[in-house]
């Protein structure tokens, strides 16, 4: 009996040493290690090939099933039936050798069925809550469908908004960009990986993507080392220590080296210099288009080359499964190397929790367009949106106003609004503004629709006088203008960045009736809106806002939100400036307005009296909007500004303190930034860097002591002899609503 006791004693703690097992991650990844070197140990070439290996979809899923069935298939994307993907599933999980789960992916950028503000709006409310949120939502509405990957966030730092895929990004700053970004890969993850709502992120593009020469997409880019570390690299590492499970190689060559060849970028940097555990992915068939580059000869050179830099998984061009044989029998590609890549994308499937069940509920769709789901889509629409200007205060509407004229192409354009990459979103479930202001002020003010023009690059005298018209009879006119979604996006690049179609003659027309013009544009990219921010009394700025768009716009005009979107990206006055951005370096002849533009130029004058400046003789060198601006129905007061010592040691943490005080009638939310100037450096440095921000909320006449602290650390820069350090000297320092403004204060770092 004693002997029964002790040995059930024992069971006992046995169990709670394995549930302490269970529980604890580093045990986990210790198993996880064990189970791939077992189911490593059993697989064939051809096996670990196609874990290699991801197709799109074929639609016919007898096709795919075939090829499942001989492991010749790691990965499916563009799947999103979750009847067909249970099939797939079980096909793998039952039907083929080794019983490895497939991986579905899909391009889930800012929403999957609730289609949140394109990440460039996300960018503009400076808010990470924000982005997690949403990135949440996305994960719980794809997981539901078996969807367990997604190709986002987009990382990539975009400084020309003729770069269609600027809609994509957080904008400029890697630092804004490193924030938001992590923020989208904690929200897409959640807690663990394995909790069936969490699906991988792939950061993308890796790297220099958007930096494509003349905003071009696919095209070529020149970023120096020192550059790609300083500007490129930041918000990627970012993503990795916000624990990424994968990453996804650019189309792009840098220097002449494509990315999905490049060994430095994907073996150096990702791998060993920050220990990147996930596995890499080449974007749509970069693989084979090396050939195009010039840099592969054929496939089986495009093979050996991706796999050799530290490629895991090709999308879709298929040369792995086809050319890696011959290439490991020749030696040329090593069976090691192959092991490598295969362990990567085991490891995202075990910590999927894939291996012990790839199923979903296929009747889980409950959860789409849930309202917790729509109200933060339209709380992040709401501090999307930007105030560029609002003269003698039009906005927010009030009850004098009786008679509202709603009009341009963008008022009642539930696809368009959604903006780019938007495969799944449903527009019959996108809340336009003019359904949102009808339903918002009921019979109170009267509601004349005249949209004018159709979609935005439609030009129409006839639908403009209609406009015109309409505009007569109204208080206020609401214009709401824009880009349909398809002009943003990949591939979709301009040359002109001015208001398509007749939307700016509809702006000048509607102007000219004399009454107050409100201008709404939402779009993909900064536009450039001068001549319209002129005619206009007041322009609120919305990237394309997403399904909950329409109320979001609604509540802002007519003031029960209060805007506080910031710019995430430089807005140009003409696109002859681009590229144009706040943290540029300072040149020999910086500009400071006092050069001669092109009519204050004299005839005759002679060759000196330009000002030799650096600026555009006919557009100077300011922007339209800099970065980080953004107006309020309220106004904001920064004083009392404090920093915890002026001289610090490379150790320290400086301290930053200041007052808020809302000093207008509305409770709002100013985004109190931080921005520093390294002022001599071993190699030139920007002329101001965004440090640190804070979204602060205040009630009218609400005075806030708001702190932000600093570790001096994080002012290291890869210097003259690329290393990354804080070189000591004076550095500049402001407090502001946006990166022009602010008194300079200075503070010192000492050996
Ligand atoms: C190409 C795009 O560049 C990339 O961002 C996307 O994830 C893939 N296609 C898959 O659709």
């Amino acid at each position: 009996m004693k002997v029964y006791k002790f040995f059930l004693l024992c069971l006992f703690l046995l169990s709670l040493i394995s549930c302490a097992q269970v529980s604890n991650p580093k045990n986990d990844a210790v198993a996880i290690e064990q189970k791939i070197e077992v189911l490593l140990s059993k697989m064939t070439l051809e096996e670990k090939l196609g874990q290699m290996n991801q197709i799109s979809s074929y639609g016919n899923i007898e096709d795919m099933s075939r090829l499942i069935k001989k492991g010749e298939i790691g990965s499916i994307l563009n799947e999103v039936d979750p009847v067909r993907i249970n099939a797939l599933q079980h096909v793998a999980m039952e039907e083929s050798r080794l019983r490895i789960p497939i991986l579905i992916a899909r391009d889930v950028i800012h929403g999957f069925k609730t289609i949140l503000p394109i990440p460039l709006g996300q960018a503009a409310t400076f808010d990470p809550k924000v982005a997690e949120d949403g990135a949440r939502v996305a994960a719980i509405e794809a997981s539901a469908v078996g969807i367990r990957w997604t190709f986002a966030p987009m990382v990539d730092i975009a400084r020309d908004p003729r770069w269609g895929r600027i809609a994509e990004g957080c904008g400029e700053d890697p630092y804004l960009t490193s924030v938001m970004g992590a923020a989208m890969v904690r929200g897409f993850q959640g807690d663990s990986l394995n909790s069936p709502t969490s699906i991988a992120a792939c950061p993308k593009h890796f790297v220099g993507y958007g930096a494509a020469e003349g905003g071009r997409d696919y095209n070529s880019t020149f970023i120096p080392e020192r550059r790609l570390r300083n500007v490129y690299l930041p918000p990627f590492e970012a993503a990795v220590k916000a624990g990424a499970a994968t990453f996804m190689t650019s189309f792009n060559d840098n220097d002449g080296v494509p990315s999905t060849g490049n060994s430095f970028i994907l073996r150096e940097v990702l791998r060993k210099e920050w220990g990147f555990k996930g596995f890499v992915v080449t974007d749509w068939a970069s693989a084979t288009e090396m050939i195009n580059h010039g840099f592969a000869a054929d496939p089986k050179d495009a093979a050996m080359k991706a796999v050799n830099a530290g490629v895991d998984m090709e999308m879709v061009s298929y040369t792995f499964v086809k050319e890696l044989p011959d290439l490991v029998k020749e030696g040329k590609v090593k069976e090691s190397t192959i092991d490598e890549a295969v362990r990567d994308i085991l490891r995202i499937k075990f910590r999927l929790g894939l291996f012990d069940d790839p199923y979903v509920d296929e009747k889980k769709d409950t959860v789409m367009y849930a309202p917790s789901h729509l109200d933060a889509a339209k709380q992040a629409a709401i501090e999307s949106v930007i105030l560029l200007k609002n003269d003698k205060e039009v906005l927010p509407l009030n009850a004098s106003v009786k008679t509202v004229a709603i009009v341009g192409p963008m008022a009642d354009a539930p696809y368009e609004q959604m903006g780019t990459w938007v495969f799944d979103g449903d527009k019959t479930h996108t809340e336009t503004p003019l359904k949102a202001i009808q339903e918002l002020v009921g019979n109170k003010v009267r509601i004349i629709y005249e949209p004018g023009l159709t979609y935005s690059r439609e030009k129409s005298e006839v639908g403009v006088a209609k406009a015109v018209e309409a505009a007569r009879h109204a208080d206020v006119v609401l214009v709401f203008v824009g880009e349909e979604s398809i002009l943003s996006g990949e591939a979709h690049s301009l040359a002109d960045l001015n208001l398509q179609g007749d939307q700016g003659t509809l702006i000048t027309s509607l102007a000219k009736t004399g009454k107050p013009v409100v201008t709404v544009i939402m779009a993909g990219r900064p536009l450039t809106i001068g001549k319209e921010v002129n005619e206009s009394a007041a322009v609120l700025y919305s990237f394309h806002p997403g399904t909950m768009g329409g109320p979001a716009l609604a509540d802002l005009l007519w003031g029960k939100a209060v805007p506080s979107g910031k710019t995430p990206v430089t807005f140009p006055t003409t696109v002859g400036q681009t590229p144009l951005y706040y943290a540029h370096n300072n040149t020999g002849r910086p500009a400071d307005g006092t050069e001669l533009l092109l009519s204050e130029t004299p005839v005759g004058a002679g060759q000196t009296s330009l000002g030799c400046r650096s600026y555009y003789l006919d557009a100077g060198f300011k922007p339209l909007f800099p970065f980080g601006y953004g107006l309020s129905y309220t106004t904001f007061k920064f004083s009392n500004i404090k920093l915890s010592a002026n001289s610090l040691k490379k150790n320290d943490t400086l301290g930053v303190t200041f007052d808020l005080e809302n000093t207008g009638k509305y409770e709002g939310t100013e985004v109190a930034q931080l921005y520093v100037q390294d002022k001599v450096g071993s190699v030139t440095r920007p002329v101001k860097e965004l440090k640190r921000f804070a979204r602060v909320t205040l009630k009218p006449g609400e005075k806030r002591n708001v702190s932000f602290t600093l570790p001096v650390s994080e002012l290291a820069f890869w210097n003259i002899d690329m290393n990354k350090v804080v070189e000591p000297g004076d550095f500049g320092l402001w407090v502001s609503s946006d990166s022009r403004s602010g008194k300079e204060m200075s503070f010192k770092v000492v050996d």
